[in-house]
């Protein structure tokens, strides 16, 4: 790989929560990591505040890549809810109503 390839791969962000990059990532499937599950242990993809809502679908692609899968065969966790960050105020004000109800 050129000099200016592998700079590239340290240098692009893929999980810019947890601040992985794409060599993080390839080097973890080089070393064995053959799932999204494994992944995301070993280099906390997925953790940070947006909970992989960014960059678990590319990871997804790398790894297919990698493996020489298509994506669809790696398969992509289910989010649960809320799907989209809530400010904490508006479950506090749902429980103030609640007991005045
Ligand atoms: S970008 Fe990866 S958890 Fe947010």
């Amino acid at each position: 790989m050129e000099k200016d390839e592998v700079e590239k791969r340290k240098l692009t962000i893929v999980c810019r929560c947890e601040e992985v990059t794409l060599e993080d990532i390839e080097k973890a499937i080089e070393d064995g990591c053959t799932s999204l599950e494994m992944l995301r242990k070993k280099l906390r993809i997925g953790m940070g505040p947006c909970q992989g809502r960014t960059c678990i679908p590319i990871v997804v692609r790398i790894l297919a890549r990698k493996l020489g899968k298509h994506p669809d065969e790696i398969g992509y966790p289910k989010f649960r809810a809320p799907l989209v960050p809530l400010p904490i105020k508006l479950f506090e004000k749902a429980k103030e109503e609640e007991h005045e109800s």
